[in-house]
């Protein structure tokens, strides 16, 4: 059975994750979205938050399963019997940088590859904290993360006080 782990933080989870994770759904037999609990980002939204919010917008992928993790990468891809980490690529500095942590993560789990996904174009210029730079704003934010994760979005902003507009 091949199992691809796509992690990160997902603080929210954008539509250049959500091609990631759909495009890879048909390649491998499970896809575990790997949610880091990153005490690192100080994050807007709680790990369940972040949880049920790409949940309910990957509720039509069967073979995807979200799974949050702490700690080092590679022992959770161990603990989860994983065969590949997927990382996407938006640039070429991004690829520059991924594939030191690459070369790092293989060195801790040999049997493990790294996988590199390019975005989708139209995503390129999409980042988590971009969108919530642009929706603290006032900002349409609908071309970058799925109506039901824009909604949930603008109203934290507006219970946290962080509006800026
Ligand atoms: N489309 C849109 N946005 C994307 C994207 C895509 N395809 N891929 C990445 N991004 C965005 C993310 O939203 C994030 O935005 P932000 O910085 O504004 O929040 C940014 O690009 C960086 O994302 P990513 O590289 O996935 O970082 P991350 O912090 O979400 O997750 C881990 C990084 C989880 C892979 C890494 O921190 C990790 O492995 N941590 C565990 C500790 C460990 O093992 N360390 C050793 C590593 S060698």
């Amino acid at each position: 059975m091949s199992i691809a782990i796509y992690p990160g933080t997902f603080d929210p989870l954008t539509r250049g994750h959500l091609y990631v994770i759909r495009r890879a759904s048909v390649i491998f037999d499970k896809v575990v979205v790997g949610l880091l609990n990153n005490s690192a980002k100080n994050p807007l939204f709680s790990v369940e938050e972040r949880m049920n919010m790409i949940k309910e917008v990957t509720s039509d992928i069967p073979n995807v399963e979200i799974i949050p993790f702490n700690g080092l990468l590679m022992q959770f891809a161990i603990e989860q019997k994983a065969n590949v980490i997927l990382r996407g690529i938006r640039t070429g500095g991004e690829f520059e940088f991924e594939l030191m942590n690459a070369h790092a993560n293989k060195k801790i789990a040999p049997e493990v590859d790294t996988l590199f996904f390019p975005c989708d174009i139209n995503y390129s210029c999409v980042s988590s904290s971009m969108v919530r730079d642009v929706a603290a704003y006032g900002g349409e934010i609908r071309d970058f993360v799925p109506d039901s994760i824009a909604k949930k979005l603008y109203r934290k902003l507006k219970e946290k006080g962080l509006n800026k507009v």
